[in-house]
Formats: C-alpha cells, structure tokens, sequence
C-alpha cells in the first residue's frame, strides 16, 4: 500500500493561479508521454508516487495522450484507484479536449457535441468524477468562439469540472475568450501556451493578456522535449524522444544550431551549480506571471533532478545577459 510522504508540503512552494483562489506547485507533471499503453506500468507508477512525496500536487492529461490515445487516462485511473484515491483532495487534475480523439465530424476541435462528449469520454477513462480543471486544448477557426467558451461553462455547472483553462489560444483569442468566459460567469483559471528558452511566443503579448485578466500561466514543454537538457550534446540516445519511434521529438529537431546553443547554456547552467534542465525551468519560474511549470519525465531520477530548479531561481543580470547572447545565436 502506498504512503505518502508525511514531508512533502515543505518540499515545494506553492504560488497562487492568476487571482484565483488555487494555488500551484512551481513544478507540475504531465502524462503526456511515458504514461501510454506503450510504457512500463512500474516506472510511471513510481514517476506519480515520487512526485506527489515531493509536493507536486498537480498531474495533467488530455484526452488524446498515450499512445494509444487516452490509455495514459487509463493509466492514471488505475494509479488513481491503487495508489491516490485517499490523497484525491490533494490533487489537481486536469484534461482537455481539442484534438483528433475519434473519427467523424464531431472528434475534433472545439465544438459543443465534442467537448461535452469528450469530458466525459475522459471522466470514465480516469475513473474520476470531476477534473479539477478542464481545457479547451485548441482554438477552433470554425466553431465560434462563444460555443467553445459556452461548452467549458456547460462543464462547470454539470460538476464536471471545478475549473476551465485555454492552450494553444494567442494573445488575441485568448483576450477574446477571456471576455466571454468571465460573461458567463465561469472566468477562466489557467493558460497552457509552449513556453521556453527555445519557444518564446508568450512574450509577445500572450503573458501582458494573462497578467491583465488576472489568470495562471502553466508554460508546457519546458525542456522543449528534453532538447534543454544536456542529454543530446553527444549525439541521439536510443531510449530518448527523439530517439523513440513513439515520441513527439523528431530527429530532425536536433540540428547542430540547437546543439552549439544548448552547449553554451549548460555551460551557463553549470557555472549557477544547476543542471541545464533545473536552468531551464528556474528562468522560466523567475517571472511572477508564471504560476507553474508543466514538465514531464522519463524515469525518476529525471523528475528529482527537474525539480531541484526550484532551488535556484534567481538569475543576474549577466547571466541573463549572457543566456540571451546564447539564444540570439
Ligand atoms: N497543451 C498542449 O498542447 C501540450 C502539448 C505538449 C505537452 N503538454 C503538456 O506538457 C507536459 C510536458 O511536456 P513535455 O513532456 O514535452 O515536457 P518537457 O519537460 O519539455 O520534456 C520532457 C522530456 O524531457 C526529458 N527530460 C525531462 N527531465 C529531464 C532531465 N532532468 N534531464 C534530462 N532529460 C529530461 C525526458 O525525455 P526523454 O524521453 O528523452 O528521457 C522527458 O520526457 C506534457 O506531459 C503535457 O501534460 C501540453
């Protein structure tokens, strides 16, 4: 039987989502990859059990994650069912719909029909009976926005979801949304963009939004898959994502411009006494705006490792000045 760690709320600060009442840890996990149908039950069992004894209260799904899409829901259901059902209260757990989950017009997107059949397509996956938050993974060019928005509401009065979030939305659909959302009374909580190093889109105009609207901000792919970690400094690993026939990293992602780069961040990373990694996402922790990073992991010493960026998280101006030389190369 599993016993949490009676420490782990003195292991990990909590920040406060956007004006909302929830708070986040700085680091959160997703079940993005590692966690499928394809992976080992043990390692994923042990990534989920180490990160909640190091205070990480926050797991993230979506409907599609595995492969095959929604096994790693059913996975978590098991782990929910052996591991976490005593500790549900002390989790926020999300899902999302926007991508292709079943064949035919209404297994995309941002449709009502979809949403509403995909939430609870996810509950039954999961064995939960409510996501703490619910997003909408994608914005639809063809569904207005105002059916998008209707249908995360529709979620949060059927108990289906405490709260609702946006990913994917820019600055300006996001200010639309948000408009929308707080008119029908449901405001939205969080904003899941790509955010790191290497993706820095939310800097132009997307974290001003969120800021304003008082919202979270949760950056995904922190690691930009793992290429911000010095894993592939001497060429491809087998057991890596890029090097996987089953992960999302393609090979031809890792050029040698991105590797010149991240060689001289290790190097800015190991003179601040962090892994690469830890660098990666302690810059990203060190804006206020950001409310948690949304990382994820292949095997426990990784998550251990990721989560000691919360150690350090103050940068100088030289080292910033530096890590910005590096990233206009
Ligand atoms: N909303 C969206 O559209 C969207 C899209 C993508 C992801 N997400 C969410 O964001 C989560 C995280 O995305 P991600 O997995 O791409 O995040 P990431 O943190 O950028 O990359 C994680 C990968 O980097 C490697 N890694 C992690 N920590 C490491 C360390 N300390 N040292 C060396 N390598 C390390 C591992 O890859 P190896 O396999 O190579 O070991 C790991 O699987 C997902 O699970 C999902 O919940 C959301």
């Amino acid at each position: 039987m599993y016993l949490a760690d009676e420490k782990r709320y003195d292991k990990i600060n909590y920040r406060r989502c956007g004006k909302s009442g929830l708070k986040l840890p700085e680091i959160s996990l997703g079940l993005w990859h590692n966690f499928g149908g394809v992976d080992t039950f043990e390692n994923f069992r042990a990534i989920l059990r180490t990160a909640f004894d190091q205070g990480v209260t926050h797991f993230d799904l979506a409907n599609n994650y595995g492969p095959p899409p929604g096994s790693a829901e059913e996975n978590f259901g098991v782990l929910l069912k052996k591991d976490f059902l005593p500790y549900r209260d002390e989790l926020i757990i999300s899902s999302k719909a926007g991508y292709l989950m079943w064949p035919g017009p209404y297994g995309e997107w941002g449709s009502r029909k979809y949403l509403i059949a995909s939430c609870d397509q996810s509950l039954k996956r999961t064995g939960l009976e409510y996501f703490d938050i619910f997003y909408s993974h994608r914005p639809d060019p063809e569904t207005p926005l105002e059916e998008t928005m209707g249908a995360l509401d529709t979620l949060v009065r059927q108990g289906k979801a405490l709260y609702v979030g946006l990913s994917n939305y820019d600055a300006e659909q996001t200010r639309a949304a948000l408009a929308i959302l707080k008119d029908l009374g449901t405001p939205c909580l969080i904003h899941q963009p790509k955010y790191s190093m290497l993706v820095r889109d939310p800097e132009e105009g997307l974290l001003d939004v969120l800021e304003e609207n008082g919202v979270g901000c949760i950056p995904f792919s922190p690691l930009a898959q793992g290429l911000l970690t010095d894993k592939y400094l001497h060429g491809i690993p087998d057991d890596s994502r890029a090097g996987k026939v089953t992960g999302f990293l393609q090979k031809d992602r890792v050029t040698p411009e991105i590797i010149t780069q991240v060689a001289a961040l290790n190097e800015i990373a190991k003179e601040r006494g962090q892994s690469l990694a830890q660098m990666a996402l302690s810059w990203l922790l060190k804006d206020p705006r950001i409310t948690t990073v949304l990382i994820g992991a292949s095997r426990v010493s990784q998550l251990l490792d990721s989560l000691k960026a919360v150690e350090n998280q103050n940068f100088d101006e030289a080292e910033l000045r530096g890590i910005e030389a590096v990233l206009a190369l």
